[in-house]
Parts: structure tokens; sequence; C-alpha cells
């Protein structure tokens, strides 16, 4: 395996950081170790090796590093995304599993469909804005999948206002360049005065998590329909998954963050692919005019017809992965692959940039081409994938909901406009990635879309 001489974490602060990145895996191959502080991490970057370590041996790589500063300081160790591989991780994960499957997934279409139409709303009152109309929808499908159809959304409900503030905090504590000495030096996190800013939000996400989880508890006390939700699930069968009250609590707080930027991000890649490739736009509307037609609006039942739509989403995802340096990953044993040999207890990065454009996998990579998702029958290939929701035992739990809010969004838009490029206002095409927007402020605007109408509005459906 090569070593290169670089600083991992000074590359992650660079703008763009996965080209860097991209770069080493060409010169040194599909497996490469990196420095980063006083150890070192391994990046894996090309499709096989992916296969073959991170989703084959699943099990060795199911741990996270451990990471004092945000998972144990503003998490108190209770956020799942930096569980470590072990009892609390399995308990926590095995809820997810079990409310998050397909078919419990499916509870919420209705919810996903009647929000979207706000979404279409805004976008034809507002089309320049539509960047913060897939925020606020992707905000609010996230938080009534987790606290039931009554949760608050509005931007002014004080609840709201907290989690936005919460999330600004942790995701500085996330910043790629952001730097706590408690990472290396772990006895640090005992002494009262340091890291004062992430104890104090601890204390409040916990106010904030367990007044969520109560708000559910006596509406369902007083009867009052508030539809499915992952709390309520979990306060009908927390016994069953064996989690504490405070587990329960930050299992449904780290929803919101886990699912709202994400879900956000990919449609916003979709909405930006459709404008930047319009020949095949063209492609997948003449597949919705077919499917569809104009007389009557798209819907879930749809879902299953819609191969070239599917294919284009898959590969906008590939161009333009939301994560593209992926999370970090910890081996629990030693792996072996071909002639490597990655010890127990090393840091590893599937780079879902650098894996997706495995010139071997996905031929001329920088091309935008659907079709090479759809296979010889004109079916969706399923020897194939782009690695959105990540790998092995950390694959995204909530995928199935995830791609049901993409896919509604994605299909009504593209039925009911033509997207084009605004060519006078700049565009930034990697801008929506996750590890870019830390660099650029909030209210940074990729690209500038227009929308126009296909559908008359008398034909607009339900
Ligand atoms: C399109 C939107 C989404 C994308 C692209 C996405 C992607 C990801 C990725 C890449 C990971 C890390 C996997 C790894 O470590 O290898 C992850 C983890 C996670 N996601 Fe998602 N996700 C999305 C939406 C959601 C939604 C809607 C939910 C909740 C219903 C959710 C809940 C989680 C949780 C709880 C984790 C942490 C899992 C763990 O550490 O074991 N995600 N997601």
């Amino acid at each position: 395996m090569q070593h290169v001489v670089c600083s991992y974490s000074r590359c992650l602060s660079l703008i763009r950081s996965f080209l860097t990145i991209a770069g080493w895996i060409n010169e040194h191959g599909p497996l490469i170790t990196v420095r980063s502080g006083l150890g070192k991490v391994v990046i894996i970057g090309r499709y096989k090796a992916a296969m073959d370590i991170m989703e084959n041996q699943g099990g060795t790589l199911a741990d996270r590093p451990r990471m004092i500063a945000a998972g144990e300081l503003f998490n108190g160790g209770l956020s799942i995304a930096y569980t470590p591989f072990g009892d609390r991780f399995r308990r926590m994960r095995r809820a997810l599993h079990t409310h998050f499957q397909p078919k419990a997934a499916e509870a919420y279409q209705p919810l996903q469909a009647s929000n979207v139409k706000n979404l279409i709303f805004d976008i034809l009152d507002d089309p320049y804005s539509f960047q913060n109309h897939v925020t606020s929808y992707a905000a609010t499908v996230i938080t009534k999948v987790t606290y039931g159809s009554t949760a608050p959304t509005s931007a002014t409900d004080p609840q709201v206002i907290e989690m936005r503030q919460l999330r600004k905090i942790i995701d500085g504590a996330l910043r790629p360049d952001a730097f706590y000495l408690v990472d290396s030096i772990p006895w640090l996190k005992h002494i009262p005065w340091y890291g004062r800013e992430l104890k104090r939000g601890f204390k409040r996400s916990k106010r904030l998590n367990i007044g969520q989880l109560n708000r559910v508890k006596e509406q369902m006390e007083s009867d009052v329909d508030i539809g499915p939700s992952f709390v309520k699930y979990m306060l009908e069968n927390g016994d069953h998954h064996g989690l504490t009250e405070d587990e329960t609590a930050f299992l449904g707080g780290s929803l919101f963050r886990a699912g709202s930027n994400t879900t956000t991000s990919v449609i916003c890649t979709v909405l930006m692919a459709a404008a930047c490739f319009p020949d095949e736009q063209v492609k997948v509307q003449a597949e919705l005019d077919a499917v569809i037609g104009r007389h009557r609006a798209p819907t879930f039942a749809d879902q299953q017809s819609l191969t070239r739509l599917h294919a284009f989403i898959s590969e906008a995802v590939r161009w333009r992965p939301v994560a593209p340096n992926g999370f970090p990953h910890r081996t629990t044993k030693d792996v072996i692959w071909e002639n490597h040999c990655i010890p127990a207890g090393t840091t590893v990065f599937g780079n879902h940039w650098a894996i997706c454009r495995d010139p071997d996998v996905f031929p001329e990579p920088e091309a935008f081409k659907p079709q090479r998702w759809i296979d010889n029958q004109g079916l969706l290939r399923d020897d194939l994938t782009n690695f959105l929701y990540g790998f092995g035992r950390r694959v995204c739990p909530g995928q199935h909901v995830a791609n049901r809010t993409v896919f509604i969004s994605a299909v009504l838009i593209l039925w009911a406009f033509q997207l084009t490029l605004n060519p006078t206002q700049p565009l930034d095409d990697t801008g929506f990635m996750n590890s870019e927007k830390a660099h650029r402020p909030l209210t940074y605007r990729p690209c500038t879309i227009e929308f126009k109408a296909r559908i008359p509005e008398t034909s607009s459906g339900g």
C-alpha cells in the first residue's frame, strides 16, 4: 500500500479536497495511507476495493474512530453516528432498522406526497429561492417522520430555531478545518473549563430532545392523531429494543441532523444536473409523458415504471456525491486485501468521489451518462451501486425513507417544469456537496435555475 506524505486533516480543510485525494488515488493505487495528526488513515478509492473491504468485510469495519469533541462532549456519547461498535450501537441500529425497513418506510409516503405539493407551489411563487424551498421540504419531512404530523416545522417555531442553532454548533465542530486538542489529548475532556461551548451544546440538545419526546408522549396519552412516527414507535416498542429514555431521545434527535441536509443536497443536485444536461432532462420528461402523461400528477404508484428517472438520479449522485470524502470507519481486526494489510484500529475512509470515478466501472467517468445504469433489456442494473448511502454495517438506516423523499420531489418537479440554467449567473457545480458547503456562507447559491411550467394549470392533478 502506498503511503502519501501529506496531512489528511490539512487536505480536508481545502476547497475541493476530493480532487486532491482523487489525484493521490490515480497516482498511487486503490488503497493509500495518509498521515492524519499523529496517526495514519487509509483511504479506499476504487470500486472493487470498496466492495471487497467495506461491503464484504463490513463487520470488521463497523466501528467508528473515537471523536471526543463531536461524539462525547457535544453528544454525550448518545449520537448513533459517533457510537462505537458495541452494545449501544447494536440496540440503536436494530430499532432504526426495524422502523425504517422498506415496508415500514412506505407508511411515510402520504406525508412525503402531501408536503411535496407545497414545494411545487413555493417554486412556482419564487423560483429563484428553490434551494430554500427544498431545504424546508426536506426538514419538514424528516421532522414529521421523527415526531409525527403535528410536530412544529415553521422556521419561526422556537424548537425549530433551537434545532438549527444546535446544528450550527455541531457543523462548526465538524468543519474539516476544526481542530479540537481534546481529540489528541483525551484527558482534557475532564477539565471543567475545556470545551465549554460543546458541553453547553450537549445540555441544550438534551433539553430539546427530551422535550420533543415528552410532547409525543403527551399527545399519545391524550389520543391526539399524530400519524406514524419514529418516536411514537419507540414509545410503543421501547422495551422491546432495550433503549433508555435518553438513548431514545437522542436517536430521534440524530435523525434530523442525518436526514435533512443530505436529502436537501441530493434533491438540489438532481435539479442542477437536469439544468446542466438538457438532453438528458428531455429523455426523462419523454418517459414521464409516456408513462404518466400531462393530465394527472405523478404518484408513488409510478415508481416502478420510471427506469430513466431512476437512472438519472443515480447518475446525478455519482457525478456529484453528497459526501465526496465519505465517513470514517475503524477496523476492529486486521483486514487483508490482495497484498495489503490494514491493521486493527485503523481509521478507513471510502472516498465516494474517487470510487464513483473508477474508470474500470464507470468508463468516461466525467461524462454525465444516465444510460450506464440501464442494462441491454432496458432495466435498471442491479449489479452496480454509487454507494450514496455509505458502506457495510454503517450504511444509512434512513435510505428507504430518503429514496422516497428524493423520488417524489424529483418526479413532480421534472414533470411540472422544464429546468434551465440562468447563464448570466455563476455556476458552481460542486457547490451542493456537503464538503463544499462547509467552506461557503449559508446563503451561498451554487446555481440559478429557471423553472418554466410544462403543464397547463388546469391539469395539475391532485
Ligand atoms: C438522500 C439522503 C441521505 C443520504 C445521501 C444519506 C447518506 C448517509 C451516509 C453516507 C451515511 C454514513 C454511512 C457510512 O458511515 O458509511 C449515513 C448515515 C446515517 N444516516 Fe443517512 N443519508 C440520507 C438520509 C437519511 C435519513 C432521511 C435518515 C433518517 C431517517 C438518515 C439517518 C442516518 C443515520 C442515523 C446515520 C448514522 C448511521 C450509523 O452511524 O450507524 N439518513 N447516511
